[in-house]
């Protein structure tokens, strides 16, 4: 039997006195979109923190490909996007710096890019059409831009599992569309992308699958039925069915 992209059962997250997540049980294949859709504070990013090792459940377990995070991190299982506020867009690298630390895993132990890294990481910046922009340093670049890079650090890498925390915050709309063509492209070439998104309309064209995620998951299942307003209104707390006051 082949092991799931992504295993979690009852993992647990706090930060002292807030619970974070609680009791989330998922499985994921390889091969797959998955949409991680939920309110702000709902846990989206501890999740994924928790995926990547760089938070410790409270309880429960996490497997990646069969493996705990931190082997999956060895094993360069794992292409992670950040949040944008979690980047330090002052940092003095440029473009193709950031593609490149996608080889790192990759490079000898002198970790100095042969030609094979050079092409490979040229090739995830034409993908991303940031080519025209590889010398620039990062914090000069537009929201969507800056989303690309990540993408294109996941594509060097040749990661098998990509996470995505909010890739379409603040973007624009040529960004979002070439992000949601890679991570289809990703996923038809049996990759799994787990990718968070508030951005609703988005999602037949995006995912396979939705969790609705409120420290619990509410939801695991088609797209379709994710967005049915009784299950949106438990996600968001909304009353949009109108039934206030009855
Ligand atoms: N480093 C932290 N310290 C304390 N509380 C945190 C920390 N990070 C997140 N939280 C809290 O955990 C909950 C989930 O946050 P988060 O995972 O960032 O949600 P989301 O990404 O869905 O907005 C929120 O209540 C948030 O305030
Ligand atoms: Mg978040």
């Amino acid at each position: 039997m082949t092991a799931d992209a992504i295993e979690t059962s009852g993992v647990g997250v706090r930060y002292g006195d807030v619970v974070a997540l609680e009791d989330v049980s998922l499985r994921i294949p390889f091969g797959t979109v998955t949409a991680l859709v939920g309110m702000n504070g709902s846990g989206k990013s501890t999740l994924f923190k928790a995926l990547t090792g760089m938070v410790r459940p409270a309880g429960g377990r996490v497997l990646l490909d069969g493996t705990p995070p931190s082997e999956a991190r060895r094993r360069r299982l794992i292409g992670y996007v950040p949040q944008s506020e979690a980047v330090d867009w002052a940092f003095p690298v440029s473009v193709r710096d950031v593609v490149m630390m996608g080889r790192y895993g990759h490079l000898g132990f002198t970790r100095r890019p042969r030609r094979e890294d050079r092409e490979i990481v040229d090739r995830a910046l034409e993908r991303v059409e940031l080519s025209d922009l590889a010398d620039r340093q990062i914090g000069r670049l537009s929201g969507g831009q800056r989303k690309r890079v990540f993408v294109a650090r996941g594509i060097a890498q040749d990661a098998r599992i990509l996470l995505l925390d909010e890739p379409f915050a603040g973007v624009d709309k040529k960004s979002e569309a070439m992000i949601i063509r890679l991570l289809r492209e990703s996923a038809a070439e049996g990759r799994t992308v787990l990718v968070s998104s508030h951005d609703l309309h988005a999602l037949p064209g995006l995912a396979d699958a939705a969790v609705l995620l409120l420290r619990k998951v509410l939801f695991h299942g088609s797209v379709a039925d994710a967005l049915r307003p009784e299950q949106l209104a438990r996600a968001f707390g909304l009353d949009i069915l109108g039934r206030e006051g009855s």
